[in-house]
């Protein structure tokens, strides 16, 4: 009986495919989901989304910079997408005279848009499966020389859809590796900022309300992307013109009401919806409480210099921001996965797993293996897992100084090697790194720093997994007198002798550099993590991948007739669901959306992460809504039953006509969990209202020129 239940608990929670759950590759919406999206509402073709032959929705969605997505939402280049993926083209731009983060910028006409080296936009020109073409010749393969001609087939691959360098061509594994799929990409460098609201708009909330409903962020910027006279990618110059893209969105002025059908199409980034339950464990007991307490105490530090002086505050704003982000989602995700029972729904699955494969010799012989193999890997990792985390959060990202102290060269053979010009141009380069560095570097906070997460790593590693000169050092010294011999010796803890040093940069400061006390620490761990712990974990990790392909081989063989999607790997997906709010706990029901009012009862409660905007109160006290408003509300913010991660941030939310009304940017604090297992009943992804957009852009920035290129639809 017991069995039974957890059976049924288990089809239910698992891999049948919820109406919501997914987020599916856009060549196949014919073959797997377009029946169910009209059904629920889509009035367009799976054509229409995806076309190999005609413009399609897909010409309209690009990857907007390393992480994000971004639409075009006008026949000039216009591109939309969220201020926390502008961010740091925004702050670039600005200084302490021209703070366009606190005071937004908007250009009034192209003339003033500003250009931001690096920033790209990538249009998909097409994918397709290539499975076959990576495949061939490695029938007979197995371990290195699998691996080995499986690299090969995929480089050749890219080579040839790269046409010579006119595109960006790469293939990826679906399924892990049980597929592969190549994406063509047109990739543009000249990206130009055009708007972006103040951070009291579009960072409202901060990190007090970072995965959180209700919401009320106006999370936008919008850029324009430039081409060459012949509409082509080209290097940012003053004779480029606007691109003209083959597809961009219609703009619905009508809002979105509750049971709205409601798309994202995107770029989300990694979810692990089939791994073990070995794996699930060990991230709420070990790996996720891991780097939450590392990344507490570095908040916690932040948090305390960043109110005892406000340069400080300045300065590590954007840490504190990205630190905190999956510090929360990480908490939010131990929460919701334990809610879900995840553990003993991912056992009950694999116990299904079993009776399956048991059912013949063949499938009993491919796939007996795969969960003691698991169960084995696991214990294995289990102590390189920590380790690896430690040396992750505190040596590679939580000590500002080791970070420095990775950019200079360790050894003079390659410098050497170079001509007086090409050292020239090293220079040039450390000197720009060390500005960038120094920039957002308080001396106060990383000492302290240093020596708190030190002190974790040695409290809480294994002695094997740490080099004995560490050890020594931290035994010899307490707190204080640590950071005066080795950081306060340390000549990466003095900006001006340092920049001297690297005006005249030589093999012989190279030598002198690897005796300075910081550099030498650093090296001793870096050396000591890369020899007995990152091996060992890659080497786990790698079999585990090949378990782990093997398992969902047999998972797709167990399940053939269910629509499974594969994990996301930050290619482009669709993903659907309807408009709704949802029921966090027991007694209480959320609105699926927000408005100004909120904003107004927010700027009441005195929290510094919300901002009052003098211009937005006078808006809203004169109901200054114009077209934007609804019944005399300001729509701000709204939710929908749509499955999303990271890099879904700025992804179009289009209606059921295939018209933009929302742009997504984060999840709900009850549905963070959703990376490893979906909930319909609590996983959320938020929206800002696109009349919220056009709002502040016309109403508040007084920018209402930018909506005469867009196609706005009132009907
Ligand atoms: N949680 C959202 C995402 O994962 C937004 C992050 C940016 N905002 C912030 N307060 N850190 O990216
Ligand atoms: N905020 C995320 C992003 O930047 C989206 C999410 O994780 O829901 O992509």
């Amino acid at each position: 009986m017991k069995k039974l239940i957890l059976f049924v608990f288990v089809s239910m929670l698992c891999f049948s495919s919820m109406a919501k759950e997914g987020m599916w590759v856009p060549t196949l919406l014919e073959k797997y989901t377009i029946e169910e999206m009209q059904q629920m509402g889509f009035r367009l073709s799976a054509e229409d989304v995806y076309s190999v032959n005609q413009n399609s929705l897909k010409d309209a969605v690009v990857i907007f910079g390393r992480g994000c997505t971004g639409e075009m939402i006008s026949d000039k280049g216009l591109l939309l997408t969220n201020h926390h993926c502008g961010y740091s083209a925004i702050q670039s731009h600005s200084s302490v005279e021209q703070d366009y983060l606190s005071n937004g910028f908007w250009a009034m006409s192209q003339e003033e848009e500003l250009a931001n080296p690096g920033l790209t936009a990538k249009f998909l020109d097409r994918m397709e499966d290539v499975s076959d073409s990576v495949f061939a010749g490695t029938e007979q393969l197995e371990g290195d020389s699998l691996q080995a001609k499986l690299d090969y087939n995929i480089r050749r691959i890219q080579q040839q859809a790269s046409e010579e360098g006119k595109y960006e061509a790469i293939v990826k594994p679906l399924y892990f590796g049980n597929q592969y799929f190549l994406y063509v990409y047109q990739v543009f460098t000249d990206v130009r900022l055009v708007g972006a609201p103040p951070s009291a708009i579009g960072k409202f909330g901060g990190d007090t309300d970072n995965w959180m409903w209700p919401r009320h962020t106006g999370d936008f910027s919008i850029f324009r992307v430039y081409a060459n006279a012949n509409n082509e990618p080209a290097p940012y110059s003053e004779d480029n013109v606007p691109y003209k893209p083959k597809n961009w969105l219609p703009i619905s002025m009508n809002g979105v009401h509750p049971d709205d059908f409601m798309m994202l199409m995107g770029y989300p980034g990694t979810t692990q919806q089939y791994l073990p339950s070995q794996a699930v464990d060990m991230i709420i007991n070990q790996s996720n409480p891991d780097r939450i307490k590392i990344r507490t105490a570095i908040l916690d530090i932040f948090s305390k210099h960043m109110e005892q002086d406000p340069k400080v505050r300045i300065q590590y704003a954007s840490k504190y921001a990205s630190t905190s982000n999956s510090w929360k989602r990480w908490k939010g995700e131990i929460r919701g996965l334990n809610r879900l029972n995840a553990i003993m729904v991912k056992e009950a699955y694999e116990a299904d797993f079993e009776v399956w494969y048991m059912q013949n010799d063949t499938l009993e012989e491919a796939y007996a293996s795969v969960l003691p193999q698991f169960e084995q890997l696991y214990i294995n990792l289990q102590p390189y897992e920590k380790a690896n985390n430690y040396y992750q959060e505190i040596v590679f990202k939580g000590i500002d100084i080791f970070k420095l102290a990775e950019n200079f060269p360790r050894n003079d053979k390659g410098w050497n090697r170079l001509d007086g010009e090409k050292q020239g141009l090293v220079r040039k380069a450390l000197d720009q790194k060390m500005t960038d560095y120094f920039d957002d570097y308080d001396l106060g906070t990383d000492q302290e720093l240093f020596t708190e997460l030190l002190r974790l790593l040695r409290a809480d590693l294994d002695q094997s997994f740490l080099p004995k000169e560490f050890t020594d050092l931290l035994a010899k010294y307490n707190d204080e007198k640590l950071i005066r011999k080795v950081y306060q010796k340390s000549v990466l803890a003095d900006a001006s002798k340092l920049k001297e040093i690297v005006a005249e940069f030589d093999s012989k400061a190279i030598d002198k550099l690897q005796k300075d006390p910081v550099i030498k620490l650093y090296n001793g761990l870096r050396q000591h993590y890369q020899q007995n712990i990152e091996r060992v974990y890659q080497d786990i990790k790698s079999n585990i991948a090949r378990v782990q392909k093997q398992y969902m081989k047999g998972i797709m063989a167990m399940e053939k007739n269910a629509q499974l999607y594969p994990d996301a790997n930050f290619t482009m997906r669709v993903a659907y669901g309807k408009v709704e709010g949802y029921q966090p706990r027991d007694g209480v029901e959320y609105s699926h959306h927000t408005t100004l009012q909120g904003i107004m009862e927010k700027y009441q409660l005195g929290n510094p992460d919300y901002i009052e905007v003098e211009k937005l109160k006078t808006l809203y006290e004169t109901a200054d809504f114009g077209e934007y408003g609804e019944d005399g509300q300001m729509p701000v913010a709204y939710t929908a039953s749509i499955h999303s991660t990271g890099g879904n941030s700025g992804s179009p939310a289009i209606n059921a006509k295939g018209q933009l009304v929302g742009l997504n940017f984060d999840r709900c604090w009850e549905g963070t969990m959703s990376d490893i297992m979906f909930d319909p009943d609590q996983c959320r992804n938020i929206m800002v209202d696109i009349r919220y957009v056009l709002f502040i852009v016309d109403k508040f920035a007084g920018a209402g020129y930018l909506l005469d290129e867009m196609d706005l639809i009132r009907e």
